[in-house]
């Protein structure tokens, strides 16, 4: 009968957005969900460890590249959304989202000393009638097994008391197309009346809900489609190195095969993968097998060819340079793009970090350019953006394209630089253009 109240209640303040939301982690994910649901109608409060996050949120300042700082300075003024850093404010929610890093340990396995510390906070701050959602990409048993005893070592039932959930996010930093609204939601929860309350809360700011039966397969629905990423590119980056040993271009040989109208779905390769999802999300899923005694094969495999690519590129630099009869050793090169894909200024395993350091291993001398990333600190050394200018497109000895931003202006690449190696196929179908046949004629573009 308790349950049932509890129930009706929590529903009952959603409907009426009378809930107060809280996020807790406010960044590529946490932010803009915070926003959405501040949008829908309800009072959010954000918090976040960070006091340099919040301070600029309720400044009005967003330091995600996908939410505009207008959308956060309204929301604020408005009483809608607020940021904090006092955990204690966790005690005012209805419904808690959490989306707090998930990264792996130096020994690649999982690292879930966010998540604890996430869920401390809220078994400390806890009350009965609280719905808690974990959102976090993580291993299958997580919710169950980190988050529930938490909660229930502070006295409460869940599913009764206290109702707790995983619902795996999915917004794609960049994409025009989809967001957090029109991306249907996966959410499942510790108990059936758990799955329904927190649907309940997304169906308020997200089209389209998609109920699963246990917390274990939704945490298992994120780290598919991550592996299948993960699996797919691995692919395609093998393909790369047969279609180079065939002397056939991968390029052409994938845009021919995408015509296919069913039973293909499209890949490309690149120079390594990059960002928090792919690289990492999949050793979550191969550190639990393990713990259950079974190698995940297809996961290790694509992990190890997607991280030799950065070298392939080097290779290929290597190579290039050779023809022109010039060592690394001492060569100026100019990396195009560092973040970790197209059109966004997050860095997070960039496999430009890699093809960098690879170079400066052999005694190249490297400078980078990209429109997203003026400057970036890594090893203690700190690096500042190169202008995108004639002087040092043509001063390279060889420019490198990482990154196929879409501000890049790829023909004047192609024009002034001596040489390009291309891992993004960024120039396809550019010639270059000189001042007489000869210049036209000499081929300056090398496909990574
Ligand atoms: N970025 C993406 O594209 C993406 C996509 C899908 C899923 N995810 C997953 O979502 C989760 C969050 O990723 P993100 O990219 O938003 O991370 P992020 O680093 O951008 O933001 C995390 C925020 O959490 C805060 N934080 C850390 N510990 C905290 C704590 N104990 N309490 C409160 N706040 C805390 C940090 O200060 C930071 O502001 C991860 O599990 C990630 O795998 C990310």
């Amino acid at each position: 009968m308790a349950t049932e109240s509890m129930r009706d209640r929590l529903l009952a303040k959603l409907n009426s957005r009378e809930a107060c939301i809280g996020v807790v982690g406010l960044g590529y994910v946490g932010l803009p969900l915070a926003l959405e649901f501040a949008r829908a109608g309800f009072r959010v409060v954000g918090y976040d460890v960070s006091e340099s996050v919040v301070k600029g949120l309720m400044r009005g300042e967003s330091h995600i590249k996908d939410v505009p700082s207008a959308h956060v300075a309204s929301a604020v003024a408005a009483g809608k959304f607020e940021a904090t850093a006092d955990e204690s404010r966790l005690q005012e929610m209805d419904a808690v989202s959490i989306a707090v890093p998930t990264p792996l340990a130096k020994t690649r396995d999982p690292d879930m000393t966010y998540v604890i510390a996430a869920a401390d906070a809220i078994a400390r701050n806890c009350h009965p009638g609280l719905l808690i959602v974990l959102e976090s990409t993580t291993y299958p048993g997580t919710t169950r097994d980190l988050m529930q005893p938490k909660l229930e070592a502070a006295g409460l039932t869940v599913g009764e008391d206290v109702f707790l959930a995983f619902s795996p996010e999915r917004v794609d930093p960049g994409n025009a197309t989809w967001n957090t609204r029109n991306t249907p939601k996966v959410v499942g929860g510790i108990t059936a009346v758990c799955t329904e309350v927190a649907s309940a809360l997304y169906a308020s700011c997200i089209d389209t809900i998609v109920p699963v039966s246990s917390t274990e397969t939704a945490e298992l629905v994120k780290l598919l489609e991550n592996t299948f990423r993960s699996v797919n590119i691995g692919l395609v980056n093998e393909m790369q190195i047969v279609c180079d040993k065939l002397g056939v271009n991968v390029w052409e040989v994938i845009e021919a095969a995408a015509t296919k109208p069913f039973g293909f779905m499209k890949f490309t390769p690149g120079p390594g993968i990059g960002g928090h999802c792919i690289p990492l999300d999949p050793h979550y899923l191969a550190w639990k097998m393990r713990t259950l005694n079974y190698k995940t094969r297809f996961i290790d495999l694509a992990s190890e060819i997607n991280s030799e690519m950065p070298a392939l590129v080097v290779q290929r630099v290597a190579q290039a340079l050779n023809d022109q009869r010039k060592p690394v050793k001492g060569c100026r090169i100019l990396v195009l793009g560092v973040a970790y894909k197209r059109d966004v200024d997050d860095m997070r395993e960039s496999p430009a970090l890699d093809v960098i350091s690879l170079l400066e291993e052999r005694g190249a001398e490297v400078v980078y350019h990209d429109p997203y990333v003026p400057s970036f600190r890594e090893d203690g050394h700190e690096r500042t953006s190169v202008p995108f200018s004639d002087a040092e497109l043509a001063r390279a000895d060889a420019v490198v394209i990482i990154t196929d931003h879409s501000s890049i202006d790829y023909q004047r690449v192609v024009d002034l630089a001596p040489l390009v190696v291309d891992a993004r196929n960024a120039t396809a179908g550019l010639v270059r253009r000189g001042s007489g046949t000869a210049r036209e004629k000499t081929p300056n573009v090398a496909i990574a």
